[in-house]
């Protein structure tokens, strides 16, 4: 895959520190821009269905914000978030398991990717070891790369992280474990009840500090849904693990709204660390989401929005069963937004997407999201945003370039 990428002459006065000219732009996005030519069925996108954005709902809500409280909406705000907002989450995460949260312990961000920037600024001293899935979400690698941790991967199989492999040696002085137990990004896989408590228990042997990235949790459609490591964690004393959750994936992502659930000492290290960055995240926004969330609106929103994935989820499993050749491998997600796919050892899905998109379809290939040894034989797909005849087509014809390619 060559990104055609025009070469930008840059003004001699501008000189880049050395953290700026170690930032490379995300595959993602360069596969993203190829993608957008209308003829392409692109399963590559990481975005939500907008059809489930509840446009007249944030209508309604921003409008009564600015009625109502207009010139609190446009002042300035605290840096842990507007106070109603935090106490809500406080209490949905009790409700959830969560034990001794308070509004203290929840600081409102600007989508949970300002979350790893925050954590990373402050947990990770260049060469520090930190510790992830394999493999894990591409964004949260390029977050901490700009803080030079060295990476160190947990072993992982088709039930995702496996807690045995944290040996003390692997966790030795490292910043945090960073993990995503539910309907993973890149791989949709969950985490079972059993390694839950396993993954907790070795975390609070070893003092070993996990961040549980939630953003797909609520998307359920299949299965029962498992406790959070936070939950578990809570439950059993231990205060080693943080949480991040987003309304990104719930509501809409243009809101920009994210938490992160901690200890009071790290919230308040966070709380500095984002009063550098942006003082603090929209206050008319984050008015207009606790108007919408406070009544339980989401409890109605969504199960939808699970019902319209879940179909387009079934639409991708039948497209593969009928038409992948013998040798190619996927798993069937309970929730959330991708699948991910084996392919035969010797296709490197990198040099797939070129054929792939010379033939109009496009997936993400799966070595972006390693942090050490790439497995260039896995891609992801994405089903949320594709109808369910554009699935059909986009997965028979990327079948015909596998097995043209094998
Ligand atoms: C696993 C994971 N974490 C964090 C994010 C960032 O989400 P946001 O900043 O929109 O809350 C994403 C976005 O897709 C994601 O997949």
């Amino acid at each position: 895959m060559k990104p055609a990428t025009p070469v930008e002459v840059c003004p001699p006065s501008i000189k880049f520190s050395a953290r700026a000219r170690a930032i490379t732009s995300s595959v993602i996005r360069e596969i993203l821009k190829i993608t957008e030519r209308p003829e392409v069925i692109s399963f590559a996108g990481g975005l939500p269905s907008p059809a489930t954005f509840p446009v007249e709902v944030m209508k309604d809500a921003f409008d009564r914000v600015l009625m109502t409280q207009g010139k609190s909406a446009l002042q300035y705000g605290p840096t842990e978030g507007y106070a109603p907002l935090r106490q809500w989450l406080a209490d949905h995460l009790t409700h959830r398991g969560m034990r001794g949260l308070t509004a203290d312990n929840i600081l409102l961000v600007s989508g949970s990717q300002q979350a790893l920037d925050l954590l990373g600024k402050c947990l990770i001293d260049p060469q520090q070891k930190v510790l992830v899935e394999t493999p894990t979400y591409l964004g949260a690698l390029q977050a901490f790369n700009l803080f030079e941790p060295q990476y160190a991967s947990v072993a992982s199989d088709t039930h995702g992280l496996q807690p045995d492999a944290i040996t003390r040696e692997l966790a030795q002085d490292a910043a945090f474990l960073y993990a995503l137990p539910n309907f993973q990004n890149p791989t949709g896989r969950t985490l079972d009840a059993a390694r839950r408590h396993a993954l907790v228990e070795r975390a609070r042997q070893l003092d070993l500090l996990v961040i549980e990235d939630d953003p797909y949790g609520d998307l359920r459609y299949r299965g029962s849904a498992q406790p959070s490591l936070l939950s578990l964690a809570s439950q059993a004393g231990y205060e080693g693990v943080v949480r991040m959750g987003s309304f990104s994936k719930t509501l809409a992502p243009g809101l920009r709204l994210g938490y992160i659930a901690a200890p009071h000492a790290l919230i308040k290290k966070l709380v500095q660390a984002k009063q550098a960055t942006d003082l603090h995240t929209a206050t008319l926004t984050q008015m207009a989401v606790y108007e919408v969330v406070k009544d339980g609106f989401l409890d109605t929103h969504v199960p939808q929005t699970c019902a319209l994935y879940r179909e387009q989820c079934d639409a991708m499993l039948a497209a593969l069963k009928q038409h992948m050749p013998a040798g190619v491998a996927w798993n069937a997600p309970e929730g959330g937004m991708f699948l991910w796919v084996q392919l035969p050892a010797h296709i490197d899905s990198m040099k797939l997407l070129d054929v792939a998109v010379a033939n109009n379809v496009a997936f993400v290939p799966g070595a972006p999201f390693y942090a050490n040894d790439v497995v260039a034989n896995t891609l992801r797909l994405s089903f949320v945003t594709v109808s369910k005849e554009k699935i059909a087509q986009g997965v028979e014809i990327l079948a015909r370039v596998i097995k043209q390619y094998s």
